[in-house]
C-alpha cells in the first residue's frame, strides 16, 4: 500500500513535467529515482527533561505573606535601584511608581516575592510591568534587573526600557522568563541574554533590533522563543535546527535565504513555528516533512519557490499551514489534502498548476484555499499571460530527487480514488477552530 502511493506520488512527479503549461524551460530531464525514506534525523542534545531550578525534595520556607514577609533578601540594593529607576519614570499612567514607598519591597505594585530556594528567605521572585508603559528618557533594563539577583520572572512589555543588555544576566541563576516585548531596545542582539542558560522564554518582539541574531540563540534551552517584528535581516543560521522551542516565531522580520534543512531535527518538539512576511527564498527542505508534532507552519509572504514536497504528506498533526503569497508551482500532493487534521490551508497566490480529486474535496470543504493559481478548470486563477510569463524562466530546486522522499508510512483508505473524492467531509465550519499560541505573538502587546 505504501509502496502503490508511493509510486503515484512519483507518477504526479514526472507527469508534472510533461504537463505543457507547467514545463519550466532547460530544466534538466525528471528521472523519477525510486528514493527510500532515510531515517529521522537524530535530535540534537541539549539538557532535557530540565534539571529542576533547585533540588526538588528540598524543604523551603512556605511563602509568606507579603505584608509579614519576615527578613528580605538583598533589601538594601534592591529599594536603591527601584528608587532610581522611580526617579526615571517621567510618565507612569498606571500609578505603579506611588506605591514605592517604604522598606517592605513585596509590596510595591508589579512586585511579588517568593521564597528563594538557595537562602530559604522571602526574596524578590517576580516583576511583572506588562503595559505599565512606563515613560522617560532613559529606562536602563540592564542597570535594573541586575540589581535583583533572585529574580525569576521579568516581564515587561510595553514600556520604554532600553539600553545595552551586558553579560552578566547570567548572575541572575533563577531566571527563567524575559518579556522585553513592545521596548525601545534597538541595534543588535543582546547576545548576553544567551548567558542566562535557564530561559524558558523568552520574547523579543515588537522592538527595532536589527542586524544578524548569534546562531547560538537556537542553542539556549527555551521553550518559546518570540522574535518577531524586528528587522533582523540575514539568512537564518543552520543552529535553527537545534532549539528546543515548542513556539518559534521568526515572522515580519528581513531574513533571506533558505530555510534551513536542520528544521527536522526539530521534529521532536516544535508545535509552531511562523516564517511569514520575511524575505526567504529558495526551495523548500524535504525535511520538513518530519515535523510530526507541528500543528502551525506559515511561510505566507516570502520568495519561496519550486515544488511541496511530497514529505509534507507526513505533517498528520498539521492544522494550519499557510504558504500563500509565494512562489510555488507545480502539482498540489494527494497526500496532502489527506491530512487527518487539515483546518485551513492557504496555498493562494502562487504558481500551481494541479489539484487531485481529494484536494478538490478539500476546496469544496473550504479549507484548502487555491485561488490565484495557474490551475486550469479552477475558478478565480491567475491570467493565462501572467502563467505563461512566470513559467517561461527555468524553475529548479536544487536537490530535486528529495521532493519524492515520503519519509512516514501515509494513511491508507482502502477507499478507491473516485470514492474518495466524493466522501462528505466536515467543512471549515463544521469544524472547531484549532487555537494556535504563536498567532498571539504578531500583534503588538498592549497596543
Ligand atoms: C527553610 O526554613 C524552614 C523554616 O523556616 C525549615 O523548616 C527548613 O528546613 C529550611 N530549609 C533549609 C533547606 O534550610
Ligand atoms: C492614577 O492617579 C491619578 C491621580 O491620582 C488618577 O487620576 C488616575 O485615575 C490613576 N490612574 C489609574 C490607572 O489608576
Ligand atoms: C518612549 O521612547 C520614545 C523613543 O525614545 C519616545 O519618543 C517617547 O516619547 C517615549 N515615551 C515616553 C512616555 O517617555
Ligand atoms: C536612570 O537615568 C540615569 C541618567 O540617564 C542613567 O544613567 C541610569 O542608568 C538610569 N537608571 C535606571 C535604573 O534606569
Ligand atoms: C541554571 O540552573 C542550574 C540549576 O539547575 C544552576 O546550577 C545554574 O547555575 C543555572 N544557570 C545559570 C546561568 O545561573
Ligand atoms: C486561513 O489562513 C489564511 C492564511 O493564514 C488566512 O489569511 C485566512 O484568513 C484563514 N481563513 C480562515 C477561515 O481562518
Amino acid at each position: 500500500m505504501m509502496l502503490r502511493t508511493l509510486i503515484s506520488a512519483l507518477l504526479i512527479l514526472c507527469s508534472y513535467s510533461l504537463h505543457g503549461l507547467a514545463q519550466p524551460a532547460r530544466c534538466p530531464p525528471q528521472r523519477c529515482p525510486i528514493i527510500s525514506a532515510p531515517p529521522r534525523p537524530r535530535p540534537p542534545v541539549y539538557p532535557r527533561p530540565r534539571p529542576p531550578l533547585y533540588p526538588p525534595g528540598l524543604p523551603l520556607m512556605p511563602r509568606r505573606d507579603p505584608r509579614n514577609p519576615g527578613p528580605l533578601s538583598n533589601r538594601a540594593r534592591i529599594l536603591f535601584i527601584t528608587q532610581e529607576l522611580k526617579r526615571n519614570i517621567t510618565y507612569d499612567p498606571q500609578n505603579y511608581t506611588c506605591t514605592w514607598v517604604g522598606n517592605n519591597y513585596c509590596l510595591f505594585k508589579g512586585f511579588f516575592c517568593d521564597t528563594v530556594p538557595d537562602l530559604n528567605i522571602t526574596g524578590l521572585a517576580r516583576i511583572t510591568f506588562n503595559g505599565a508603559r512606563f515613560g522617560g528618557t532613559f529606562l536602563n533594563f540592564y542597570r535594573f534587573i541586575r540589581y535583583l539577583p533572585d529574580l525569576a520572572i521579568f516581564h515587561a512589555n510595553s514600556n520604554n526600557f532600553s539600553g545595552p543588555i551586558n553579560n552578566n544576566l547570567r548572575q541572575l541563576r533563577y531566571l527563567y522568563e524575559l518579556d522585553l516585548s513592545n521596548n525601545r531596545f534597538l541595534g543588535r542582539f543582546p547576545s548576553s541574554v544567551l548567558g542566562a542558560t535557564n530561559l524558558t522564554f523568552l520574547d523579543l518582539r515588537f522592538n527595532t533590533y536589527a542586524g544578524v541574531i548569534p546562531p547560538g540563540l537556537f542553542n539556549i534551552d527555551t521553550n518559546v522563543l518570540f522574535i518577531n517584528n524586528n528587522g533582523f535581516a540575514q539568512k537564518i543560521p543552520a543552529t535553527l535546527g537545534n532549539t528546543p522551542a515548542l513556539y518559534l516565531t521568526l515572522a515580519n522580520n528581513k531574513f533571506t535565504g533558505e530555510i534551513p534543512r536542520t528544521i527536522g531535527r526539530t521534529w521532536n518538539t516544535l508545535l509552531e513555528v511562523l516564517f511569514l512576511n520575511n524575505r526567504l527564498n529558495g526551495c523548500l527542505p524535504y525535511e520538513i516533512g518530519y515535523l510530526q508534532k507541528s500543528t502551525v507552519f506559515d511561510v505566507g509572504g516570502n520568495l519561496l519557490t519550486g515544488p511541496i514536497p511530497q514529505s509534507f504528506g507526513c505533517l498528520f498533526k498539521m492544522e494550519l499551514l499557510n504558504l500563500a503569497h509565494n512562489q510555488f508551482y507545480g502539482t498540489i500532493p494527494e497526500s496532502l489534502c489527506r491530512l487527518p487534521n487539515a483546518y485551513n490551508f492557504s496555498l493562494s497566490c502562487n504558481f500551481f498548476t494541479q489539484v487531485g480529486p481529494v484536494c478538490r474535496r478539500l476546496i469544496r470543504a473550504k479549507r484548502l484555499d487555491v485561488r490565484s493559481n495557474c490551475i486550469t478548470g479552477l475558478p478565480q486563477q491567475k491570467s493565462a499571460a501572467e502563467c505563461t510569463r512566470f513559467f517561461a524562466r527555468p524553475r529548479c530546486c536544487p536537490r530535486e530527487s528529495t521532493f519524492s522522499i515520503v519519509p512516514c508510512r501515509l494513511a491508507t483508505t482502502g477507499e478507491s480514488l473516485e470514492e474518495e473524492e466524493f466522501e462528505v467531509i466536515p467543512t471549515i465550519d463544521e469544524m472547531t477552530p484549532p487555537s494556535p499560541t504563536t498567532y498571539g505573538a504578531l500583534t503588538k502587546p498592549h497596543h
